[in-house]
């Protein structure tokens, strides 16, 4: 007895355990974009606590991850509205051999066409077109929710806004891709601007389609293959027609796709693919099997999560045996420690690899491997190959007595690990090289001080001959100090030197981005500066006053606060200021016009006839509000325009706020 109760309250211990692991992963890969478990870990921790719960069924409640779809649903304040989908957007069943594609099909009616067609990579759109013209563009959100991203659905080439013979109403469904092209365009960017990298192109698209600005999602190339058409009333006794239609009427439907009558076929498809996959503008992961017929789809029906009437089969990622010889420790440009596997050269999808990232004290405990080990290296959908376990098993294992280092190995200085972060740091930002190299040439880029001839090696060679270790330093080079360097002529001295000056004439809003403070991006810097308009005014701020500011958190508020308290920083800052660096807005910028709407949340619905709703939302910000996409405790007030969403209005109703109209708003805003 004694025995048997120990083991079920183990297995109910692992289920809790496995539950919040699942919900972790899927938050960090749907949410942070930041996937932490392969696919196939994934689906294998899926399964066992699928079959703990078959065992222990009041385990299996309706909030597990069995019975639900991962959630890409953004904060309540991203900017999307969040609509209801009008059929539910599910997940499929994934499936890695032969057996279980035939275990699938044997559970189909007998003799019925299964389509074959490629699984793309990236994220799930839901289209919706009423009276023939596009009207919202859901992500998957939790699956009943999703976010309408239309504005940067607009953007992608391709995806028609119009089309007159559609039904009254018409879903169609499909995936948003960033090519490959355009993804290693992005992370090649993103390098040079000392961003983090997207781990993928599926990560990417995802990131992109957040975006709060279409103008940059246009930029980055985004494109779409659709393959799922819904609606009442439809033309179509098949998957195959529904799409051909879908395609002569102007959609992009993907593409290779092939009915097959047996499992033999189906197979053939598969290793046809796994191959030519990999000349494909686009990532894919796998194929998808559908059943062909529609009825024979309504038929078969749902599970919670999937349709019984289609499954995936995922390629496997191509893995290889070496030896782990080495943990070492390597400094970031902000100061984040990341533990790297030095590995036995192994060949690895065309190329040699002999590193990987082991990203975090907790990935190192959690694979379970010390040096000397015999390691799995995995390329799959990531770019950077990756150790994926030991080998006696795939994936995570026991914990292991693996420490950390304590101290930098570039300064010496002791780490810190701040309370819920996984990356310990280097805290000595101003006196721990790779750190000081990072800040300068964060301060020379593009993007901030655009200092003509200096990047990246320039830097690099005057750090070596001890000419700057801070940025207040480049201010004092001269044309000699440069001129004697090696491969360097008067011609390129003068030109450095001359893009040292000019940046003196860079915009106080450029200026605060370029000095590098903790999270404060190149958008964020632009919003306090609006606010507030000089060095001065900045360094007296509290962290409610920075708050207040559209897409500053407490986090950055916070960092902001403890740069200005830093000694060395207003010693450096001084400097800056002395050499004529612009610490004051030039009033060329868009003005603060007034205080009257500081703190607030305000939320803009219905059409609108003296202004547009991007005037509207360009007015709030200049009287020092926030606008925000969706209604909640903490709003403000509603900006109210004719036809506002029934939706909207309820939930404004139930929570008690006020709704303004455009006459109002104007008059509070003593604008006529
Ligand atoms: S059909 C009811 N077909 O894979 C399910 N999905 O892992 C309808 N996906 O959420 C989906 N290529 O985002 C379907 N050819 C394809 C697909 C595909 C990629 C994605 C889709 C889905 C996910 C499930």
């Amino acid at each position: 007895m004694g025995d048997l109760f120990d083991i079920e309250s183990q297995e109910r211990a692992e289920a809790v355990r496995l539950r919040a692991e699942l919900e972790d992963a899927n938050y960090k890969y749907y949410v942070l974009n930041q996937p932490t478990l392969s696919d196939r870990d994934f689906d294998m921790k899926m399964k066992r606590l699928e079959a703990l719960e078959a065992r222990y069924p009041d385990l299996r409640t309706t909030d597990s991850p069995t019975q639900k779809v991962g959630s890409d649903l953004g904060k309540k304040a991203s900017g999307f509205e969040q609509v209801a989908h009008r059929y539910p957007m599910l997940s499929l069943a994934n499936s890695y051999s032969r057996e279980e594609i035939e275990d699938w099909v044997r559970h189909l009616p007998a003799g019925v066409e299964i389509v074959a067609e490629l699984k793309y990579d990236g994220l799930s759109i839901s289209l919706h077109y009423e009276q023939g013209r596009l009207v919202r563009a859901l992500t998957r959100g939790d699956g009943v929710r999703g976010d309408d991203v239309l504005r940067n659905i607009r953007t992608i080439a391709g995806i028609p806004t119009y089309v007159a013979e559609l039904p009254d109403y018409y879903e169609i469904r499909g995936e948003v891709l960033l090519p490959w092209e355009a993804f290693e365009r992005l992370n090649k960017e993103r390098e040079e601007q000392e961003e983090p990298l997207f781990a993928n192109p599926r990560n990417a698209a995802s990131g992109t389609l957040k975006l709060l600005s279409p103008a940059e999602v246009a930029r980055r190339g985004l494109t779409c293959r659709l393959y799922h058409v819904l609606g009442e009333d439809l033309k179509g006794e098949t998957h195959t027609e529904r799409l051909e239609q879908a395609r002569r009427w102007g959609f992009p439907v993907s593409e290779n796709m092939q009915v097959c009558q047996s499992v033999d076929e189906v197979m053939a498809f598969i290793a046809r693919w796994d191959t030519e996959r990999k000349m494909l503008p686009v990532a894919t992961d796998g194929i998808v099997l559908k059943v062909n017929s529609i009825a024979a789809q309504q038929e078969l029906g749902f599970t919670a999560k999937t349709p019984r009437w289609a499954i995936a089969y995922k390629f496997p990622a191509e893995r290889q045996l070496t030896t782990l010889r080495k943990i070492t420790y390597q400094v970031g440009r902000t100061g984040v420690i990341t533990p790297v596997a030095n590995l036995d050269p192994v060949q690895l999808s065309g190329t040699v690899v002999q590193r990987a990232t082991l990203h975090n004290e907790d990935f190192v405990r959690q694979l379970g491997i010390r040096e000397g080990d015999k390691v799995w290296v995995e390329k799959g959908g990531e770019i950077i190959p990756k150790i994926v376990g030991k080998e006696e098993a795939y994936g995570l294992q026991q914990e292991t007595d693996y420490q950390f280092i304590t101290h930098c190995p570039e300064c010496g200085a002791a780490l810190v690990r701040a309370e819920g972060e996984a990356a310990w740091r280097c805290p000595n930002e101003n006196g721990c090289p790779p750190q000081q190299k990072g800040k300068l040439e964060h301060y020379v880029s593009r993007k901030a001080m655009n200092m003509d001839g200096l990047g990246e090696e320039t830097i690099d060679l005057l750090w070596e001959k001890g000419l700057v270790r801070n940025i207040a330093d480049l201010y004092d080079l001269k044309e000699s100090d440069l001129s004697g360097l090696e491969g360097f002529g008067q011609k390129s001295a003068q030109r450095i030197i001359s893009g040292i000056e000019d940046s003196k004439q860079v915009p106080w809003e450029r200026v605060l981005f370029a000095i590098g403070i903790r999270m404060v991006g190149e958008t964020t810097a632009k919003k306090i500066a609006r606010k507030f308009r000089s060095l001065q005014a900045l360094q007296w701020a509290t962290v409610e006053q920075l708050t207040a500011v559209e897409d500053v958190g407490e986090q950055i508020a916070q960092n902001i606060v403890a740069f200005f308290e830093r000694e060395d920083n207003l010693g450096m800052l001084l400097r800056l200021q002395e050499a004529g660096v612009q610490f004051t807005a030039s009033g060329e910028e868009e003005e603060v016009l007034s205080h009257e709407l500081d703190g607030m949340s305000i939320v803009i619905s219905g059409v609108f006839e003296k202004h547009s709703r991007d005037e509207y939302k360009a007015m709030i910000e200049r009287h020092g509000g926030k606008n925000v996409g969706s209604i909640s405790k903490k709003t403000s007030f509603v900006l109210a325009g004719a036809n506002m969403g029934p939706e909207k209005r309820k939930k404004a109703e139930a929570l008690g706020i006020e709704m303004i109209d455009e006459a109002a708003f104007l008059e509070r805003i003593g604008d006529e």
